[in-house]
């Protein structure tokens, strides 16, 4: 049920404006109702951005706008940052709470489509499954050039044993892998309910016949997997980024894979983005994603509804939960 949003004030004609500055589900608006003035724009775009945010109360936003200082300053009457969804490095969250803005986001929303997109890119690139579909489209019937390999009895790294990163241990357990994970912040005796096996990260990277990461992008794992970590893997291990662009240094990524040292990579996410033209597209042993690790109909209606909620909420000066 939606919450009351500020009582009406005889002759307080101006509704709270909620600017959404990305593409976000219909429920989202839905949600929001009518006790708001709706405006859109496009949130990427600065010079589009920093002029709607004037007189706003709320912003909506996704991963591409850049909720900064100078954001923050070009909005007086800001209150809430919503983020639809979970990374909120796209937010000064410093900032905006020094400036009295609350920053909300939905933690839980599309933990599992980020999960399931981290497996399919996996074992696209383990089953070659782009390269084969192009190559049968152009015409081909090439059986022995697309030889894979299982994933069955191989060792998994998962690099952040969070939400995501449970969710891919789980799902890929039920795979038959033996899972280890690199994690400082989670104790052994949690991952070890979950059949994990904490292990130093050079350990991780060199047992491990596929690693995949799902870190906050922070300055501490921001290049996290450089050319000395890259050195250390096992060779002809699979690396998936569904997380953060950065975290891997995508140069070093590529000498790798160019050195077939790794076997493939599966990439969803850039250092910078959009990302429409990168020396990794050249190679055959990469498929990479526009970011579309949150891109389905449920992660979607859920971050919508539940940063609406949390809007609602903010605006009316009520506490807003833990999502
Ligand atoms: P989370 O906070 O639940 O988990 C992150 C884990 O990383 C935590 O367990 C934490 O202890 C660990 N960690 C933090 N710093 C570390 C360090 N220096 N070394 C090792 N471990 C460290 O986050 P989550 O919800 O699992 O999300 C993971 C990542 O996935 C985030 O970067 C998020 O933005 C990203 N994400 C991407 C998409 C997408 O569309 N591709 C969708 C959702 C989330
Ligand atoms: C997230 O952190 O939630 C993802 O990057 C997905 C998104 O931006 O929608």
């Amino acid at each position: 049920m939606n919450s009351p949003v500020l009582p009406a004030v005889p002759g307080a004609a101006r509704k709270p404006v909620v600017l959404i500055a990305e593409e976000l589900s219909t429920a989202t608006v839905e949600v929001l109702g009518g006790d708001f003035e709706i405006r859109y724009c496009d949130g990427a775009d600065r010079s589009a951005l920093l002029p709607a945010l004037a007189d706003v109360d709320a912003i909506l936003v996704r991963s591409a706008t850049k909720v900064d200082v100078e954001a923050l300053a070009a909005a007086p009457r800001l209150k809430v940052v919503a983020r639809a969804g979970v990374g909120l490095d796209n937010v000064d969250v410093k900032a905006a709470t020094q400036a009295g803005v609350m920053v909300v986001n939905a933690p839980q929303s599309n933990i599992v489509s980020a999960a399931e997109h981290a497996i399919a890119l996996l074992l696209a690139v383990a089953r070659r499954i782009p390269a084969a579909d192009a190559s049968l489209r152009a015409g081909e019937w090439k059986r022995s050039r697309f030889s894979g390999v299982e994933l069955f009895d191989k060792t998994l790294g998962v690099l952040g044993l969070g939400r995501i990163g449970v969710l891919v241990a789980q799902r890929l357990t039920a795979f038959g892998m033996n899972v280890v994970a690199y994690d400082p912040y989670v104790q052994p005796g949690r991952a070890a309910q979950m059949g994990v096996r904490l292990v130093p990260l050079e350990e991780l990277l060199s047992v491990s016949d596929a690693m995949t990461i799902h870190l906050p992008k922070t300055p501490e794992t921001m290049g996290l997997i450089g050319e000395a970590e890259l050195a250390k893997v096992k060779p002809g291990a699979i690396i998936v980024n569904a997380a953060r662009g950065g975290l891997i240094d995508e140069h070093a990524l590529y000498v790798a894979l160019k050195e077939r040292r790794l076997a493939g990579a599966g990439i969803d996410v850039f250092t910078t983005e959009p990302c429409t033209d990168s020396p990794l597209f050249e190679l055959d042993n990469v498929v990479v994603t526009p970011h579309l690790g949150a891109s389905t109909e449920e992660a979607q209606e859920k971050a919508g509804v539940s940063v609406a909620r949390s809007v609602r909420l903010a605006l009316a000066g009520d506490l807003v939960p833990d999502a």
